[in-house]
């Protein structure tokens, strides 16, 4: 269901970015990676952001969890100003945002029910619940048997798998991709790309998906924000602005993806449009967001000063 059809006002938008800018200090005067953008996303949209190479797109989502802290603006998650928190309040808030990387960041050392069990394990959840958490999340993305392999013995594919798993371990609200399927041949990309839509979907999370891959985009999206040089010079229903770009950067990256033979479309996704019309039950209802007072392991969650130091691991 999409935030905009529920006609709950009461709600509010799940991200709302406005006027954010992010200067990296250098010669000169340094980088302005961004420049002023301003983004709404609404609860339970699949929002891509697209643009070229150093459009700013990284550093928009670093900036929206605040791996990096921007240089003005205002990043409100769920109605909650990030930027002006700090501390305990602000490892609180960002409990609710995922991160999805294009290179996975899995820890080597650990199996992929070790990977996923890590962010429960420092929150100190109770070991039976970790156990059980940990396997409902391996069956939902399909690596029920790999739970005791170790990231070096998995696909791409199902490193990234295993990777969505750790990311929803925490039940965000909002879920951050960059270039989760970059590293991906084309049906793997496919799958994951399914993955993702199952997480929108079924557990009703709000995905931004960065990417460079426009067909993604137009079959996973319901909006899409163009960034080119720092600033959002396009947004709108997928679609629309495809089909009618108004920016020239649009056209430009419509052009080139047409050059280099992008034609994917809609239809190569339809299975699991599909599954999902026919609402296969999910295993993680039991998932979904719940109120920290109303479960008393996830309360905990509220007091975990691990989160900055861990994501922050997750990110090199
Ligand atoms: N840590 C940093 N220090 C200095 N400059 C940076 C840093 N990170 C990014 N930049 C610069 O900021 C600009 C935007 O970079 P960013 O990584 O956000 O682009 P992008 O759109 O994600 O590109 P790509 O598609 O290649 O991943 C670029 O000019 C880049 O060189
Ligand atoms: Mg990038």
């Amino acid at each position: 269901m999409r935030g905009t059809e529920r006609g709950d006002e009461t709600m509010g938008a799940m991200l709302e970015i406005r006027d954010l800018t992010k200067v990296y200090p250098g010669r000169r005067g340094g980088v302005m990676a961004l420049d002023g953008v301003s983004l709404t996303v609404e609860r339970g949209e699949f929002f891509g952001v697209v643009g070229r190479s150093g459009a700013g797109k990284s550093t928009l989502v670093r900036c929206i969890n605040l791996l990096e802290r921007p240089t003005s603006g205002t990043i409100r998650v769920g109605g909650v100003e990030l930027t002006r928190l700090r501390g305990a309040e602000l490892r609180r808030a960002r409990r609710r945002i995922g991160m999805v990387f294009q290179h996975f960041h899995l820890l080597w050392s650990r199996t992929v029910a070790g990977n996923v069990a890590l962010p429960l394990e420092i929150a100190g959840v109770p070991r039976d619940r970790i156990r059980r958490r940990v396997a409902e999340l391996l069956e939902w993305v399909g690596l029920a048997d790999k739970a005791d392999a170790y990231p070096a013995q998995l696909s791409g594919g199902q490193k990234q798998r295993v990777a969505i798993a750790r990311a929803l371990a925490n039940q965000p609200e909002l879920l951050l991709c960059d270039e989760p399927t970059s590293a991906l041949d084309a049906a793997t990309t496919r799958s994951v790309l399914n993955l993702l839509r199952r997480v929108n979907r079924e557990l009703g999370l709000t995905v931004v998906l960065i990417s460079h891959e426009l067909d993604l985009v137009r079959a996973a999206c319901d909006r899409v924000a163009v960034m080119h040089a720092g600033r959002v010079v396009e947004c709108g229903p997928v679609q629309e602005v495809f089909a009618r770009p108004r920016a020239e950067a649009t056209r430009q990256l419509l052009a080139a993806a047409e050059a280099a033979g992008e034609e994917a479309g809609d239809e190569a996704y339809e299975p699991a449009a599909r599954a999902a019309a026919a609402g296969d039950p999910s295993p993680l209802a039991a998932c979904r967001p719940v109120a920290p007072e109303s479960d008393p392991a996830l309360a905990r969650f509220d007091r975990a000063p691990w989160r900055l130091a861990t994501e922050r691991r997750w990110t090199r």
